[in-house]
């Protein structure tokens, strides 16, 4: 587990503290810069440009912008902000921002990998880390966590979030919040609202959804990236129910800053301002600007579609005093951060903190807790050093940019690790073919023990624009496994990719599926720890892997229908070509020991059950609890993931492991409000989705 090195990190580590709380001087100086600003000059402060845009130095030094994003390195920064701070009339200094995702220069797993630790102290890690590295480059505020749920594995940004399910999803991003914002440093919780569930997996696509499916699926993650203090959040491309989310007023003004009583200022998406002009809700670049700024959209990603509010103030269509609010919100995160007393980045520093010994050993723990194990028939893995021959074949087995996966930051793929190179470090029997030959991969093969594959998507398959209409191995990869299967040599098959992809044949025909997701920089020595059992593998799937593109969207927690499933009645809710159920369930995975659960135990809303290591090595359990009402006045999902807790046991160790249902945990979106139905609920605690001990309980 991950906690123990946390606190190490934490008590060592940091040398700034939290983000302070408000404080009236705070206030005072920021009443007065607003006082002195001119109207160009508040409107700079709402305007974000990349480091790449003409003259940034210039409007720097004019005090013509408020943010630079995608600007690299303490040196950069720095040259830059001393425009602003030397240069400029009111010495407001600049916040550079950058997409750090999963990672500055050390590179963890992509989030939907560390969603697949199910242990959010390891995305708390990871986050604390990626800040820290980011914060000795001069950066002090993330585009992350991405927060959409995501259902729908065509769309290539499952990559970037913790999958399907809205209480890990939620779980996740407090974890991020906390650990991006430990050390004064702001996380953006992204992309508000619904982005996720952009119809056909295609991305940037229109979303139409109840306000039950939004409040119940698809908010709750952002709900506890507010809850957890998250200080900026980015509106999403997608426009829901017909209206953009960044001119969207239900969506910013009613739910986050009404209901919600955010505190901190909304970033547009790049673009997305001047985009509301293609969403047809608005015709000139003015229109979209007045929309975006009275939803409450504060900053103005890349465009500078914002420079057209001064004429709308002037021409009385707009308060000053609209402006103002959204100053004051920037002004205030950036005092906070320190950043008037404390504009530059040490350069030296910088060069101490980038890949620290102890932020690449947290790199490989936590992507050997991310790897998911399929399948292992007839216990084929761990394989053993002294296995004979061992071919590594694959295009992507000594691949080292795409153990990176997509939004590396300033990580290098040079410095990652390939799977040739982690299985190098464990053992020299060792043949090598890349695949793209099929006969020489055959040949290889043949003349082997044991084969490991490393198939699936290349890093830039995934993430933004990356959305798929097939979810096969990418190119011949599907030869190249046929042809390798066939040599009858064992095969072990390792598949990397930022989303589930549909591998029904392998999971026929293969012995044994290792899912790395791209595992970052340390992911060739974590993949070959868990292949060699050094590790026990742990990882359980976020998401649901599905068995063919038509099924899409699958996921556990659906509704009941009318006609359940019935093999034998043609008129019930099935397809005539296919199953319904899926490859690989939302929370399944294995492990080298065996895990068996018994006695479980309903008192009142606490229930509990004995989880037992009944194999012969060590290892962690996600133990996981799900709830269903039975009846109530609208239809309840079949099964919700209410709590999960990873536990280490020792090989015959037993424990009991409790959880305490709560209100929250029961209940729905009715009407225009929370509600809980009294009734009776089912239970099960098990090892994922669709297996486990079952009981009931009563609400009364
Ligand atoms: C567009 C993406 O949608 C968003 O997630 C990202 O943060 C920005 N570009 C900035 O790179």
């Amino acid at each position: 587990m991950i906690r123990k090195t946390l606190v190490f990190i934490s008590a060592s580590l940091l040398c700034i503290s939290p983000l302070p709380a408000q404080s009236a001087s705070v206030d005072q100086r920021v009443e007065s810069l607003i006082h002195q600003m001119t109207l160009e000059e508040k409107l700079g402060q709402l305007i974000q440009y990349t480091a790449s845009q003409p003259d940034v130095r210039g409007l720097a030094a004019k005090g013509g912008v408020g943010c630079v994003f995608n600007s690299g390195g303490a040196a950069q920064t720095n040259a830059l902000q001393r425009a602003a701070v030397e240069e400029s009339r009111l010495k407001i200094p600049l916040l550079f921002a950058h997409d750090v995702i999963h990672g500055y220069r050390t590179i963890f797993p992509i989030p939907l990998g560390i969603a697949s630790t199910w242990d959010p102290s390891a995305a708390e890690l990871a986050a604390r880390i990626a800040a820290k590295e980011a914060s000795a480059s001069g950066i002090r505020w993330t585009f992350a966590p991405m927060v959409d749920i995501a259902r729908d594995p065509r769309w290539g940004r499952v990559a970037e979030g913790a999958g399907e399910d809205p209480y890990l999803g939620s779980a996740m991003a407090a974890a991020y919040v906390r650990g991006f914002q430990a050390d004064s440093f702001l996380a953006c919780a992204k992309h508000f609202a619904a982005y996720g569930a952009a119809e056909a997996g295609r991305d940037y696509n229109s979303v139409d959804m109840s306000e039950r499916m939004l409040r119940q699926v698809y908010l709750p993650p952002f709900k506890a990236a507010v809850d957890a203090g998250v200080r900026t959040i980015m509106t999403g491309f997608d426009s829901l129910n017909a209206v953009p989310a960044t001119a969207n007023d239900h969506l910013l003004k009613e739910i986050l800053r009404g209901e919600w009583n955010f505190r901190g200022f909304v970033d547009s998406d790049y673009h997305a301002i001047g985009q509301l002009i293609d969403h047809a809700v608005a015709a000139t670049p003015q229109e979209a600007a007045l929309k975006a700024i009275r939803a409450g959209v504060d900053m103005d990603m890349f465009d500078a579609t914002y420079l057209t509010l001064a004429a709308a103030v002037r021409e009385g269509r707009l308060s000053e005093s609209v402006i103002d609010a959204s100053v004051r919100r920037i002004l205030r995160a950036k005092f906070d951060l320190g950043l008037f007393e404390r504009p530059y980045a040490d350069e030296q520093r910088e060069r101490s903190v980038l890949l620290a010994k102890e932020h690449v050993d947290a790199a490989r723990r936590i992507a050997q807790e991310s790897i998911v194990v399929l399948r292992n028939q007839g216990a084929l893995l761990p394989l053993s050093k002294n296995a004979g021959t061992i071919a590594v074949i694959g295009p992507l087995a000594d691949s080292k940019a795409d153990m990176l996966g997509s939004w590396y930051a300033f990580g290098k793929p040079e410095e990652a690790i390939s799977v040739l190179e982690g299985i190098r470090a464990k053992t020299t029997q060792i043949a090598y073919a890349k695949g793209d030959d099929i006969a020489a991969a055959v040949t290889t093969a043949q003349k082997s023990d044991v084969v490991v594959l490393a198939v699936g998507e290349e890093g830039k398959m995934t993430g933004e624009a990356s959305s798929r209409a097939f979810l096969d191995l990418p190119g011949n990869q599907q030869q190249l496994l046929e042809a390798i299967v066939a040599t009858q040599r064992p095969v072990v098959l390792v598949v990397m990719s930022g989303r589930p992809l549909t591998i029904s044949w392998a999971a026929a025909n293969v012995p044994a599926i290792v899912w790395p997701w791209f595992p970052g920089s340390q992911g060739g020595h974590a993949i070959a720890d868990i292949l060699f059992g050094d590790v026990n593998p742990s990882g359980k799937l976020p998401i649901t892997i599905p068995r063919s593109v038509g099924q899409i969207p699958i996921y556990y927690a659906h509704l009941p229908t009318g006609r359940p499933e019935d093999p034998a009645i043609k008129y019930t809710s099935k397809y005539i070509d296919s199953r319904n159920d899926p490859l690989y369930p939302f929370g399944y995975g294995l492990s080298y020991t065996r895990f068996e659960y018994s006695d479980l135990r309903v008192s009142g809303l606490t229930v509990s059950a004995d989880v037992l290591n009944a194999g012969e090595r060590d290892g962690d359990e996600i133990v996981q609890l799900y709830v269903r009402q039975l009846v109530a006045s609208v239809s309840r999902p079949v099964k919700e993931l209410k709590g999960f807790r990873r536990i280490t046991l020792a090989a015959g160790e037993k424990r009991r492991v409790e959880f305490t249902i709560t209100k929250n945990d029961l209940q729905f979106w009715l009407d225009h409000g929370w509600t809980v139905e009294p009734g009776t609920f089912k239970v099960w605690i098990g090892p994922n989705s669709v297996e486990g001990l079952e009981g009931t309980f009563e609400v009364k």
